[in-house]
């Protein structure tokens, strides 16, 4: 598929081998998400989700941010001029992207967090699979300073991310903090000098390339899925996602690393993935 610069007015794809950088394109509004954008992420990531040249998406931001929040003229100020049913279509255009589709991708994710990232921007950001930050990235639940709670599911997917404790004091203090504590707190996975950012997330891409990718869909969505649930619900539900894995997988991958490991004795799971 082609991703000419054009094709979108507030996000743009780059390929690196079947590894798809997905833009934030704004860098002089900081990548606020405006309700253009929303709509265009949108697009963006069910057209790479259906190219089956694109294993794995990464969501950065162009220039110096990787996205400083809903933007507060296109996505507050004007529309809320607008009727009220169209502020709520706007808002469900938000959460479509960033809750419902990037949430449940059926790709892995990776949040590639170049620099400013503050109150709405923590959705894509929690919604990714993973993410790596520049450790002098700047992040800040800002919704505080500017005279609101935070918005959509900012709130529980802090609580979600970094517990009670954590999550309250970035809410209530609004205080900024850097991609170095985001990783001490777990809410990315690591923290690099900027220089080495994209090649900390191409490794971490490149590992995910080689897995299966029925099984690895199926393990995160059930990873996710999982912590809504009781105990005795997810043991159902997370062995009938096993066996969903067994009837999906048109590789058969389970048979494979049992024949690999068992009868050839070419790998040691423990140790590397079965070779595909
Ligand atoms: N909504 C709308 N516009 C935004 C924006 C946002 N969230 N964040 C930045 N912009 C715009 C600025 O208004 C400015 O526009 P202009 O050139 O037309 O005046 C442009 O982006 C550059 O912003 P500026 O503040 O000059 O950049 P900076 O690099 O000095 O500072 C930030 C960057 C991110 C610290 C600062 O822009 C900021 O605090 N933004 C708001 C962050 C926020 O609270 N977001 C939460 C929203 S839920």
């Amino acid at each position: 598929m082609s991703y000419a610069a054009d094709r979108w007015k507030t996000v743009k794809v780059e390929l690196e081998g079947k590894i798809a950088f997905l833009y934030f394109n704004r860098p002089d509004k900081r990548n606020a998400m405006s309700p253009t954008l929303n709509l265009e992420m949108r697009d963006a990531l069910l057209e790479l989700e259906s190219d089956g040249d694109v294993s794995v998406v990464v969501l950065t931001g162009a220039g110096t941010a990787w996205s400083a929040g809903m933007d507060l003229r296109e996505y507050f100020r004007e529309v809320d001029k607008a009727p009220e049913v169209v502020q709520e279509r706007i808002r469900r255009e938000a959460s479509e992207w960033q809750w419902k589709l990037l949430r449940f991708y059926s790709k892995p994710t990776i949040a590639m967090v170049n620099g400013w990232c503050f109150g709405g921007a923590f959705s894509p950001l929690v919604a990714c699979d993973l993410a790596v930050a520049d450790e002098k990235a700047v992040f800040g639940l800002s919704e505080i300073n500017w005279g609101i709670p935070p918005g959509n599911l900012v709130s529980k997917a802090m609580a979600d991310a970094v517990g009670h404790r954590k999550a309250l004091e970035l809410i209530m203090t609004g205080d900024t903090f850097t991609g170095a504590e985001a990783a001490e707190w777990g809410l990315v996975n690591y923290a690099v000098p900027a220089d080495a950012l994209r090649e900390r997330t191409l490794e971490l891409a490149a590992k995910l390339v080689d897995k299966n990718p029925v099984v690895l869909r199926i393990a995160k969505h059930g990873f996710k899925r999982c912590r809504e649930l009781t105990w005795e619900q997810n043991e159902d539900y997370l062995y009938a996602k096993l066996d969903q894995a067994l009837h999906r997988d048109p590789e058969q991958g389970r048979q494979e690393g049992m024949r690999q490991f068992l009868d050839e004795k070419s790998i040691k799971p423990g140790l590397q993935a079965y070779r595909r």
